[in-house]
């Protein structure tokens, strides 16, 4: 049976999506598990929603590239606050942008290990705990480039494609426990994103110019209307992009003068 408050783990909650998500289901009620490696980000968010909304949050540093820190992180959010329901498996990142043939192994495994990787362990620990709750929903952030794939984006759009493959498999082998799977996968979005990749706040700024990008609070409202649906419908996949970005890629999008 769904619970009233469910108990919603976030990775990736100290920015973007993560931080918009935690922001509008503590809105609903919902108490919160927050985690990221800007541990003193989520403290203060947690402390914030715990204050507004009067729900229970723990948050935690959590790098989703190492075993025992997802580990300690999953166990420790859980105890705090006596269960777990729904996972947001959102921390993510892409680096540079790099030929196939140029890009370094920094940049490779940072996308890898986390979005690919930090993923399955995500869920590999919340899984069990979710179980033993009876109810749960375990949320994928893919993206775009898990649809398609553009120049200097490869191994980014192929940790984004793993993603996918990860989401349409764990949706196989939940099939029958009352586990809803769903990825969210969106396009162009203004958070601390292109930041993260290009390392430089000006061609962050200017990706984004004359269009209007989805922002963090659009992605979270997906979050929560596919977790609002009656029990029997499963959102297995939402691609979300702005009204001015037709294509998955860059190639077609209004920019205003
Ligand atoms: N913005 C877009 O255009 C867009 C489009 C499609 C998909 N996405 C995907 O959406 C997800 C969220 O991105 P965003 O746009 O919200 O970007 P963002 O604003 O940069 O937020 C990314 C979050 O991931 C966390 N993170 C990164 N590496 C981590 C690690 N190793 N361990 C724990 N947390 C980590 C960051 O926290 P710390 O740095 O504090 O650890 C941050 O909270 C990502 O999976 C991204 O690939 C973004």
């Amino acid at each position: 049976m769904r619970p009233e408050h469910p108990i919603v783990l976030i990775t990736g909650a100290s920015a973007g999506f993560g931080e918009a998500t935690a922001r509008l289901l503590a809105a609903q009620g919902c108490h919160l598990i927050l985690g990221a490696r800007r541990v003193e980000r989520v403290q203060a968010l947690a402390e914030e929603l715990a204050r507004t909304y009067g729900i229970k949050t723990y948050a935690g540093k959590v790098d989703t590239r190492d075993t025992s820190s997802v580990n300690a992180f999953v166990a420790a959010g859980a105890a705090a606050l006596g269960g777990l329901h729904v996972v947001v498996a959102n921390a993510g990142l892409a680096s540079g942008l790099h030929k196939i043939w140029e890009i370094p192994d920094e940049d490779m495994e940072a996308m890898m290990r986390t979005n690919v990787e930090g993923v399955v362990k995500t869920i590999r620990a919340a899984l069990p705990l979710v179980r033993e709750s009876g109810w749960g929903h375990i949320f994928f952030i893919g993206s775009t480039a898990g649809h398609a794939t553009y120049e200097g984006g490869g191994v980014y759009c192929a940790s984004k494609h793993g993603v996918k493959a990860l989401a349409q498999t764990l949706r196989l082998e939940l099939c029958g426990e009352p586990i809803r799977v769903t990825s969210i996968d969106p396009g162009m979005a203004e958070t601390e994103f292109a930041l993260v990749r290009l390392q430089d706040a000006e061609k962050a700024k200017n990706l984004y110019k004359g269009i209007e990008a989805l922002a963090g609070a659009d992605i979270a409202e997906c979050v929560r209307w596919s977790l609002a649906l009656p029990e029997h419908i499963n959102i297995d996949e939402l691609i979300v992009k702005c009204r001015d970005q037709a294509s998955h890629t860059m190639g077609k999008v209004n920019r205003k003068a």
